[in-house]
């Protein structure tokens, strides 16, 4: 059976400040997607928050970029959107950029990761959803788990894995993608996905000789949506989501949550301008507290059946990350004594926005030359 795996979400108002979402908004999101499932027109849903996301889950048999997923997503965060606006929360609709809604969200302000495939007998999903950083954020972690055997012992150790991985890279600002296979072509695409604000993992494909899975059906999915550039302006960073099948020729579900014990640097964070260390955090811990973070992630463990979502399992609300989580808060105190320095703040091309034009301006007759 063809099943596809819908993750969308919109931050479309944050209660309070942008540092979590108010529950009324995920009511409305539950309302909205269990008439769906009545309807028939979807097979199961979850509605997930982390931060000031509000995170979609859709189960259904329509494809990837189908009109009739979409538009439920975009018509369900539109009315959540009035609640916030009602509601004065913070931000009310603010990654809704258009009224006119054309049959995909793709462009329109929300972010899309998208899986379909064949039901396995045994199947176990991994839904990712980070707040206050970018797509690019995946890319370490991606690669520890698809490509690094130092990560995945399955890399070395189980046959089937033995053939590697194939990588698509997106570069976000030409518009243009290239594909790259592990292990045989580790060093160029790292030397391209280290640089992470401009290349970023879009899919992850099993290797051409790969014993159980076709190698034309990705078996992890990011989105990459660029809210700053598809609105021209300072819209917020993009809070990226990922996908991410497991078990049984793919990495394990331990193998996908190792990468995640290591808080590493991001960019986001306050003001979308300053780079941060990733923390793992529990459902109940996803709200972006200190100095609008740090940067967060979850991660919603799933079986999926033929007609259900078993799930979602809290996979972070676990004392083996609490290193992470220590290492995560050291790492931010570290960083904040820094203030506005470099490489705490980000470079000028990267921050969100900047007074520096201003500044620049307000002084420019009172810079000579040397
Ligand atoms: C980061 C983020 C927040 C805001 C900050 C300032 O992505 O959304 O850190 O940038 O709270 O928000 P304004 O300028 O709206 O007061
Ligand atoms: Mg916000
Ligand atoms: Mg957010």
């Amino acid at each position: 059976k063809q099943v596809t795996l819908s993750l969308i979400k919109a931050d479309i108002g944050g209660f309070p400040g942008h540092v979590g979402i108010h529950p009324n908004l995920i009511e409305i999101g539950e309302r909205e997607l269990m008439n769906a499932k009545k309807k028939g027109d979807i097979i199961d849903y979850r509605v997930m928050k982390v931060g000031d996301d509000l995170q979609l889950l859709f189960y259904h048999q329509h494809g990837n970029d189908s009109p009739l997923i979409h538009e439920l997503a975009w018509q369900t965060f539109k009315k959540a959107a009035k609640e916030a606006h009602r509601l004065r929360l913070y931000g009310a609709g603010q990654d809704l950029l258009t009224n006119a809604f054309s049959g995909n969200v793709k462009g329109m302000g929300p972010g899309v990761a998208e899986l379909t495939f064949s039901l396995r007998p045994s199947e176990p999903v991994v839904a990712f959803m980070m707040d206050k950083t970018e797509p690019g954020a995946f890319n370490l972690p991606l690669y520890r788990i698809f490509a690094d055997p130092f990560n995945t012992a399955g890399l070395v150790i189980d046959p089937s894995l033995q053939g590697g991985f194939v990588f698509e890279v997106w570069d976000i600002m030409k518009h243009t993608s290239v594909r790259l296979k592990t292990p045989e072509e580790s060093y160029q695409l790292l030397a391209l996905i280290g640089a992470k604000s401009r290349y970023v993992i879009k899919h992850v494909y099993p290797g051409p000789d790969h014993p159980k899975l076709n190698p034309e059906i990705p078996v992890a999915s990011v989105s990459t949506e660029k809210l700053s550039q598809i609105a021209g302006e300072y819209v917020g960073k993009d809070d990226p989501v990922a996908l991410i099948r497991c078990q049984s020729g793919l990495p394990a579900l331990g193998e996908v949550l190792e990468p995640f014990a290591l808080p590493y640097l991001v960019s986001g964070w306050m003001r979308g301008s300053h780079n941060g260390p990733i923390m793992p955090v529990s459902f109940d811990d996803a709200n972006c507290t200190r100095f609008d973070g740090p940067p967060r992630i979850v991660a919603a463990g799933f079986q999926i059946t033929e007609d259900q979502l078993v799930g979602p399992a809290d996979l972070f609300k676990d004392p083996a990350f609490d290193e992470a989580r220590k290492e995560a808060s050291k790492i931010a105190t570290y960083l904040r004594r820094q203030g506005p320095f470099e490489p705490h703040r980000l470079p000028l091309q990267d921050m969100e926005y900047t007074t520096l034009p201003q500044i620049l301006n307000h002084l420019k007759d009172r810079f000579t030359t040397l």
